[in-house]
C-alpha cells in the first residue's frame, strides 16, 4: 500500500473503531491524530572524533532541516503529536568525551516554566532546544525529540552517583507543547551499550498532559523490555505510550514492529513508536499501535533507504481523561535505579548472535526422538518439529510448558520446516532479562538446527492455537506474517492462573513467527 492509501486505510479502520466503542464502550468518546516519523539520519561519519559546538551544531541542523520538512506535512495531515526518534539528532557511537559538542542543558520541566522559542534568550547554548520549540509553536502540535544532555552533578555530596568528571549526559526525550512550552523531559533508564551516556541515579517516570487525549508516558527503546519505567507507567494507569528507539531488528523474535504491537497488545496500551532507518544498522520499524490497530511500516531488503511519516487517528485510552486536563503524580521519581548498563560503544538495538552462536548451543543436541535444543536469539530453547499437517503437540522446559493445536496449509511447492519453542530462564546476552517464551517458527532451512535462526519470509499458513502457562501476568503476544506484515491475533485470552491462549486462522501471508513472549520481571535481579 502507498502512503495515502494506508492512511486513508487506517483513517477508516480507526473511526470506525471509535464509532464501534462510543457505541459499546463506556469512557473512549473521542479520538485524536498521531504521527510517528522514521528518520533516515544524516550521521557524523566520525563520531569517535570530537567536534566544537559549531560543528556539531551544523550537523544536527541538518537533521532538524528534515524534521521540519515533517512536521510541516504532519500538521497538514492534522497531527495533533509527532514523534521523532531516538539518537534521531546526533546519532550514535559517541564516546563520552567526542559527544560534548552536541550537549545541551535542559532545563527541568518540573521545577521551571520555559517556551525555548519565545524566550531564546533564558539559557545559553540551547540551540536546538529553540529549534524544537519553535517548530511545535510553527505547526502547532505537541512534538517529542530525542537528544542528549548535560547536567552539572554534586561530586562533592554525591560522588556515589556523580560521575568522576561532575556531570551526568542523558539519552534524553524532551516534549513541547504546541505552543513551544517545554513540557516534560525523560532521561533513559535502560541504557543498551551507550558509552556516551549515564544512567539516571533513580529511575524517573515521566508523563505529560494533553488537551486532545489526556495522559502521554514517556519511555526509550531498551526500557520497553524492563519493568522501570515502562510497567511501573502502565501500573500507574498510563496507557498511552511514547516510544522513540533506535532498534536494530532481531528476528525471530524481536524485530522492531513484532514487539512494537506485542507490547501494545500485552498492556493493553497505545504506542506512539519512532525507529531510525539505517540498513547498515539493520534499524527499521515503527507504527502506531492500539489494542485494536496498527499502522505501521517496515522497510523491506532493497527498498530505498528514506524516511517516512505515518499519521493515523486513534481513540484516547487514557481513563482519566474527561476532555480536559487532569491533575495526576506527574513526574514522580521512583526507586534506585537497577538497570542493565553495559559499557561498550553503540546503540539501542537487540542483536543477533547466531554469526557467532555459544559453542555449548551452536548445534542442535538431540534428547529424545521428538525434542531437540536449538539457540534462539542466544537462548536455549526446547523444541518439537510440527511434522503433520494436522496436529498437537507440547514442549515443556522444565515446568514451563507451552502446548500447541495446529493446521498447516502449505502453499506453492515449496516445504518448510517449523517448530514449537519453550524458553524458561533468564537471556544474558547483551542484557539480563528473565523469560517465559512459547513461540512457532519457521525454520530457516530444512535441518531442526536451523530452527530458531534468522527467516523473513513463509508461504506456509497456519490455523493455531497456541497456549502457555505463565508464571507472570506480562506476556506480550504477536503473529508475524512472511515480509514483516503483522498479524491481529483472532483471539486472546488470559486466566486467572496464568494461562494465556492465543487462538488465529485464516492468515493473509504465510506464517514466520506467531509468540507468547513472557516477562518475568520480578526474577531480572535473581
Ligand atoms: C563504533 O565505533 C567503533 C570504534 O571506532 C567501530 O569499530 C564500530 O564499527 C562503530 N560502530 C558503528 C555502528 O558505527
Ligand atoms: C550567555 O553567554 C554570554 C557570553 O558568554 C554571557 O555574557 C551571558 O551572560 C550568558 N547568558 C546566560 C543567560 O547565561
Ligand atoms: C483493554 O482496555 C479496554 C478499555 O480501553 C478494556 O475495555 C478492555 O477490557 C481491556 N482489555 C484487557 C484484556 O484488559
Ligand atoms: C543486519 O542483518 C543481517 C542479516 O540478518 C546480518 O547479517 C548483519 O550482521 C546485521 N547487521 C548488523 C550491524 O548487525
Ligand atoms: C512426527 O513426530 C512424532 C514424534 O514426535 C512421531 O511419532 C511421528 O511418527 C512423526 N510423524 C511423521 C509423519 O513423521
Ligand atoms: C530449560 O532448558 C535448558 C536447556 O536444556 C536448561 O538448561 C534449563 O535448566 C531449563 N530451564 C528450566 C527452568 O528447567
Ligand atoms: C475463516 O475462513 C473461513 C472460510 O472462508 C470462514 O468460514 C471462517 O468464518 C473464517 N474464520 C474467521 C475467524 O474469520
Amino acid at each position: 500500500m502507498s502512503l495515502s492509501e494506508e492512511t486513508m486505510f487506517l483513517f477508516i479502520v480507526s473511526f470506525y473503531l471509535t464509532l464501534a466503542i462510543v457505541q459499546t464502550g463506556p469512557v473512549v468518546d473521542s479520538s485524536y491524530v498521531a504521527a510517528v516519523y522514521e528518520h533516515n539520519l544524516i550521521l557524523n561519519p566520525e563520531p569517535r572524533v570530537p567536534l566544537s559546538r559549531p560543528a556539531a551544531l551544523q550537523h544536527m541542523q541538518k537533521n532538524l532541516d528534515i524534521y521540519e520538512e515533517q512536521a510541516a506535512r504532519a500538521a497538514q495531515q492534522g497531527a495533533q503529536i509527532l514523534v521523532f526518534p531516538e539518537d534521531g539528532l546526533q546519532g550514535f557511537n559517541f564516546s563520552r568525551s567526542s559527544i560534548s559538542g552536541y550537549l545541551e542543558t535542559i532545563p527541568d520541566p518540573q521545577q521551571e516554566s520555559w517556551n525555548p522559542c519565545t524566550e531564546p534568550d533564558k539559557y545559553n547554548n540551547t540551540e536546538v532546544l529553540q529549534r524544537l520549540s519553535c517548530m511545535a509553536r510553527r505547526y502547532n502540535l505537541y512534538l517529542v525529540a530525542n537528544m542528549a544532555d548535560l547536567q552539572p552533578c554534586p561530586l562533592k555530596t554525591d560522588p556515589s552517583s556523580c560521575p568522576p568528571d561532575g556531570r551526568w549526559q542523558f539519552n534524553t526525550n524532551v516534549v513541547f507543547s504546541s505552543d513551544g512550552l517545554l513540557v516534560a523531559r525523560y532521561h533513559k533508564q535502560n541504557l543498551y551499550f551507550e558509552e556516551s551516556f549515564d544512567t539516571p541515579p533513580k529511575a524517573e517516570i515521566i508523563t505529560f498532559e494533553t488537551p486532545f487525549a489526556g495522559r502521554f508516558g514517556l519511555m526509550i527503546c531498551f526500557d520497553i523490555l524492563f519493568h522501570d519505567p515502562t510497567v511501573a507507567l502502565v501500573e500507574r494507569g498510563v496507557r498511552q505510550l511514547i516510544f522513540p528507539t533506535a532498534w536494530m531488528n532481531a528476528l525471530p523474535l524481536l524485530d522492531s514492529v513484532q514487539f512494537q504491537r506485542a507490547f501494545s497488545l500485552g498492556a493493553n496500551v497505545t504506542l506512539l513508536a519512532a525507529n531510525l532507518r539505517n540498513d547498515r544498522m539493520n534499524m527499521t520499524g515503527s507504527g502506531i499501535y492500539t489494542p485494536f490497530s496498527a499502522t505501521y511500516h517496515h522497510a523491506q531488503r532493497g527498498d530505498p533507504e528514506e524516511g517516512r511519516l505515518l499519521v493515523a487517528r486513534v481513540p484516547v485510552l487514557d481513563p482519566l481523561w474527561a476532555g480536559q486536563s487532569v491533575a495526576t503524580e506527574e513526574g514522580v521519581v521512583m526507586a534506585e535505579s537497577t538497570s542493565s548498563t553495559a559499557t561498550d560503544s553503540g546503540v539501542c538495538h537487540q542483536e543477533s548472535c547466531f554469526v557467532s552462536p555459544r559453542p555449548e548451543t551452536a548445534s542442535s543436541v538431540p534428547l529424545s526422538s521428538s525434542t531437540f535444543i536449538s539457540s534462539m536469539m542466544c537462548d536455549p530453547f526446547t523444541f518439537v518439529l510440527l511434522n503433520e499437517t494436522v496436529g498437537e503437540v507440547n514442549v515443556c522446559n522444565g515446568t514451563f510448558c507451552c502446548h500447541l493445536q495446529y493446521r498447516q496449509l502449505p502453499q506453492g511447492s515449496s516445504k518448510e520446516l517449523y517448530a514449537l519453542g519453550a524458553f524458561a530462564g533468564t537471556h544474558t546476552v547483551n542484557g539480563r532479562y528473565a523469560l517465559q517464551v512459547c513461540a512457532i517458527v519457521r525454520c530457516a532451512g530444512l535441518d531442526v538446527s536451523s530452527c530458531g535462526q534468522e527467516v523473513e519470509e513463509a508461504e506456509s499458513k497456519m490455523d493455531f492455537l497456541l497456549e502457555g502457562k505463565f508464571g507472570t501476568r506480562y506476556v506480550y503476544p504477536s503473529v508475524l506474517a512472511s515480509k514483516m506484515v503483522l498479524e491481529q491475533p483472532e483471539h486472546l485470552e488470559k486466566a486467572a492462573d496464568g494461562r494465556v491462549t492465543m487462538k488465529h486462522s485464516n492468515m493473509t501471508g504465510g506464517l514466520v513467527t506467531a509468540c507468547l513472549y513472557g516477562r518475568m520481571y520480578h526474577l531480572d535481579s535473581e
